[in-house]
Parts: C-alpha cells; sequence; structure tokens
C-alpha cells in the first residue's frame, strides 16, 4: 500500500489558536502521518488556546484514528509580524499578552526550536496564517497602514520563516502555506489589502521554491483553499454566505471539510510529493474551475 508516512519528522505549524481552522486540520493529519508537531501561536490567542487545551474542550476534536490524541510536542509563541525581537514596538512588547511569553518573533522561534530540538529540528513547515485588519473594507477605502499591515503578516512573514526555517530543515524539507482564490478572481468582502497579499503569497510560493529548492533542497507549495468557517474568516463577516455559495455552484457539492486540507497538506509535505514544488493546489471542491453561477433550473445534486 502506498502511505503517507512522516515518522520520525517534526512539523512546525504557525497559526493554532482553536481546533476550528486549517491549521488545526493540517497538524492533525500530520500527527496521523506520525509526524510529530510544534505549533506557534500568536500571543494574544495563546492563553485562551491553553486553557482551550486544558479543560478538555478541544479532546472530541484530537482524537486521532488510533485512538491516541494530537499532542503538541511543544506550544510557541509567534508573532509572524515581527522577523526579530527588536522590530516589536515597545507598547507591544509590554503588552500584558506578550510581556511574559519570552522572544516571540519569527527569530526568536527558530532560535528556541534549536535549543530544544538540536541543529537541525524540522522537516516540515506550515505556514497558516494571515490578519488583515481591514478585511472588511474595500480595496478603494482601504489605509496604506491597513494594505502594509496585510501584506506583512499574511504574505512577508512566509518569506521571513522560510528565510530563517529552511536552514533548519533536514533533507527533503517542505513548506506549505495557504492562500485564497481571491487573489486571482474578485471576491467582494475580501478586502483590507488581503487579495493583495494572497496574490503575493502565491507569487512568492514561485520564487521562493527556485530559491529555497537550490539553496537548501525545500520544497514551497501553496494550497489554495475553500471558504471554512474558522475563527479568522468569520471576521470576514460574510463567510456563511460563501461557503454557501461554493457548496451550491462547485462541480462537487458536499462541504469542504478542514480535514481535507489537512490531507493534503501531509501529503504535499510527504516523499510522496517531492517532484511538486511552486504550486498552487486548489482544494476547493472545483471551485476555482467554474465561470458562471449555476442556474436554478439545471442545479442538481446527487
Ligand atoms: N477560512 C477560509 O475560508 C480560508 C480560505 C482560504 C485560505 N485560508 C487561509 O488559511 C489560513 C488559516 O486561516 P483559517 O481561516 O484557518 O483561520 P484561523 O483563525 O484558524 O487561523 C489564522 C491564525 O492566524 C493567527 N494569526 C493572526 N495574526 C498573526 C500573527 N501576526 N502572527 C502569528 N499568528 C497570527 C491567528 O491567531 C490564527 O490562529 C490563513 O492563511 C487564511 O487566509 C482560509
Amino acid at each position: 500500500m502506498l502511505n503517507i508516512d512522516l515518522t520520525g519528522r517534526r512539523a512546525l505549524v504557525a497559526g493554532v489558536a482553536d481546533d476550528a481552522g486549517y491549521g488545526f486540520a493540517i497538524a492533525k493529519s500530520l500527527a496521523e502521518a506520525g509526524a510529530s508537531v510544534v505549533v506557534g501561536t500568536w500571543p494574544p490567542a495563546l492563553n485562551i488556546f491553553l486553557n482551550l487545551l486544558e479543560r478538555g474542550k478541544m479532546d472530541a476534536s484530537r482524537a486521532l484514528a488510533s485512538g491516541a490524541k494530537l499532542e503538541f510536542e511543544r506550544i510557541y509563541p509567534l508573532d509572524a509580524a515581527f522577523t526579530t525581537l527588536a522590530e516589536a514596538p515597545a507598547d507591544i512588547r509590554e503588552n500584558k499578552r506578550y510581556k511574559d511569553t519570552g522572544d516571540f518573533s519569527i527569530d526568536g522561534l527558530a532560535t528556541r526550536l534549536v535549543s530544544d530540538f538540536g541543529e537541525r529540528p524540522l522537516d516540515i513547515l506550515v505556514h497558516s496564517l494571515a490578519n488583515g485588519p481591514e478585511v472588511k473594507k474595500p480595496l478603494l477605502e482601504t489605509s496604506r497602514a491597513g494594505y502594509l499591515t496585510a501584506m506583512s503578516v499574511s504574505a512577508y512573514s512566509l518569506v521571513a520563516m522560510l528565510a530563517r526555517f529552511a536552514p533548519l530543515m533536514r533533507p527533503g524539507g517542505s513548506a506549505v502555506s495557504l492562500t485564497y482564490m481571491a487573489s486571482e478572481r474578485v471576491i467582494p468582502g475580501y478586502g483590507g489589502g488581503m487579495s493583495s497579499a494572497k496574490a503575493a503569497l502565491e507569487s512568492d510560493t514561485r520564487v521562493l521554491a527556485f530559491e529555497a529548492g537550490r539553496r537548501f533542497g525545500c520544497r514551497v507549495n501553496t494550497i489554495s483553499a475553500g471558504p471554512l468557517a474558522s475563527r479568522a474568516a468569520s471576521a470576514i463577516g460574510i463567510i456563511e454566505k460563501m461557503v454557501e455559495y461554493v457548496a451550491e455552484n462547485a462541480p462537487l457539492t458536499d462541504k469542504l471539510a478542514a480535514s481535507e486540507v489537512g490531507d493534503v497538506a501531509a501529503f504535499l509535505s510527504s516523499p510522496l510529493a517531492s517532484a511538486i514544488t511552486g504550486n498552487t493546489v486548489y482544494v476547493d471542491k472545483g471551485y476555482h474551475a467554474m465561470g458562471m453561477a449555476v442556474p436554478p433550473e439545471s442545479a442538481s445534486t446527487r
């Protein structure tokens, strides 16, 4: 049998703070395939996440097929807006949610990984985070600061993370990020420069695949996922409508499950995908292939 076997590999999943998003689903699929998983969690969400874990609120979603429970080898604080701690302004560093977390920058996380697990601690990087403070505003009304924050947190962070983490990877390393088709088609309501950030992320995926491939032998891919009512997506305000619209108009009409994205991420991170790099892989029930909404009279489901 052809298996996804990640036994003995370690994954860093950046962007997990509950069990509702793609990051959690990917962490779970990676663990199902045998990988050990460490996560990077945004400091403002860290305590809530730790509480949920401690109080057993996520036990049901942590159940693995083997009967074991998904365990995170480490949970590190990470604010991907900062490559180094020195870049973080004083009001952030002194903020009550940040001040006791230690070095929460990308660089700080890399240093902790090396001190916890040695010089080459990593095989798999998953970038599953985004933030656009003005996501509800049309692009025409987006401020320069809002636009640049969306780009910084949602796109540049992948560049910074790969620069810091690819050298820590063992041979056969892989990086996967999450994008959305608003990068290439207009999705009304997905504003604030988030569409621009996803376009940058996809373009950077190709360039980083070339550069990190040549330099570190690391593969870089991005998954263009269909809409999911995660915590982040709920901030857009119209996520339920987006989910419904896709289910009504995609070639496959059953609702997209986060685990389906998780399984593709596990495949892309595995040796089975050793020749796949620089790709945007659609995991969206085929919705990206459509050029017109399904007229009600021809709507048919199985
Ligand atoms: N939900 C969707 O419909 C959808 C569709 C396509 C792509 N995506 C992408 O999937 C990825 C994961 O998002 P999700 O929808 O699963 O939501 P999510 O809420 O599970 O994940 C987003 C995570 O980003 C973290 N985050 C925000 N700012 C951060 C920062 N500065 N530093 C570190 N972490 C930060 C949040 O704490 C959260 O854990 C994102 O890149 C998102 O754009 C989502």
